[in-house]
């Protein structure tokens, strides 16, 4: 049964011409990109620097929803405003990542399997009464073409998970994203990542049906369908814009609330000009956009260096690359 405060959720985070901002790095994901700036990794700072990003002049123009990570969605402006209110002020819907992260799938080498699922009810709960009104599952996907990776068994381990996440979040009153990534790191081919994506969403959208999850209140996050980064010939928009929107022609079923987009370890400009070129590959059934972390944060941590001064400099960083992307999801190239 399709449930329409679902729906419109999913609706108001799919609008045109705006985007979903991931800044849900785990503690440990912030200290790596920290620790390359050389500024401290600390509760405090990492609060300054994701109050300097929700805080940024016309950001809830262009931005529909904020993906929280645990410690940040407890986290308040200097003024002692809670990041979900200032969100919800400004009509921006907070949402939090739920998985537990990523271990070792035991007897396989070089795959993973997502941890989380206990004890998820009770997490949304709290959530909820904060004001998230949609979350996030990952899992991650190595292609090795010669190890053969992804295997069967991590595939459907992985998606069966994700699955029942996808149907408890729903039974909360939330939206719901999937984020099948298959993994940008290697030297496959382009038309092993399409392979890789292909059969990783057929078995998605099974689960997601066996599980009898409503796909009229669900977003699926994917990556695009592009060389490894390591690959001698590496893609050009014009194919990954073709090679994306076929697969997921192929693949996500036209009743999904919207599909939008992880930049996965790409460039800034490449992850915007490989959007705009799926952007405009042909008909979608769904609406399409990106939630990046890196390619649109990179510039503006870099400029903010963990140091008060830089603040209005990293949101101009910030706010060009989400411009940018905002025209590239309808088809424009404009940075
Ligand atoms: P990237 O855009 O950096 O891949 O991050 C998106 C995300 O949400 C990863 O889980």
């Amino acid at each position: 049964m399709s449930n329409p405060s679902l729906q419109s959720i999913a609706k108001q985070l799919m609008a045109s011409p705006k985007g979903l901002l991931a800044a849900d790095e785990s503690n440990k994901s912030a200290k790596k990109r920290f620790d390359a700036l050389n500024i401290p990794c600390t509760e405090e700072t990492r609060r300054q620097y994701r109050q300097m990003l929700i805080t940024s002049p016309k950001f809830a123009q262009y931005i529909s929803g904020v993906i929280f990570y645990d410690e940040t969605i407890r986290q308040t402006t200097d003024d002692g405003t809670a990041f979900t209110k200032l969100l919800e002020n400004n009509l921006v819907i907070p949402g939090i990542k739920v998985d537990g992260g990523l271990v070792d799938l035991p007897n396989f080498a070089g795959e993973t399997i997502t941890e989380g699922l206990d004890g998820l009810s009770a997490r949304l709960d709290e959530y909820n009464k904060m004001g998230a009104r949609f979350t996030k599952w990952r899992s991650a996907f190595s292609i090795d073409e010669a190890a053969r990776l992804p295997t069967p068994t991590a595939i459907h381990a992985n998606l069966n998970v994700m699955a029942r996440y996808a149907a408890i979040v729903q039974s909360a009153g939330m939206v719901p994203i999937v984020e099948p990534e298959v993994l940008f790191d290697g030297n496959h081919s382009i038309k092993a990542s399409g392979d890789t994506l292909s059969l990783v969403l057929r078995v998605l959208f099974e689960l997601l049906l066996a599980y009898r999850v409503d796909l009229t209140g669900l977003i699926l996050k994917t990556s695009m369908v592009l060389a490894g980064k390591d690959a001698t010939n590496q893609s050009t928009p014009q194919e990954v814009g073709q090679a994306t929107l076929d697969i997921l022609s192929k693949r996500v079923p036209k009743d999904v609330a919207g599909i939008v987009f992880l930049s996965g370890g790409q460039s800034p400009e490449q992850a915007t000009a490989n959007l705009a070129a799926v952007a405009s590959a042909g008909q979608q059934p769904w609406p399409i956009t990106f939630s990046f972390s890196r390619a649109v944060q990179d510039g503006a941590i870099a400029k903010w260096a963990g140091k008060a001064e830089n603040v209005a400099s990293a949101q101009d960083q910030l706010m060009s690359r989400i411009v940018a992307n905002s025209s590239a999801r309808q088809g424009n190239i404009t940075a």
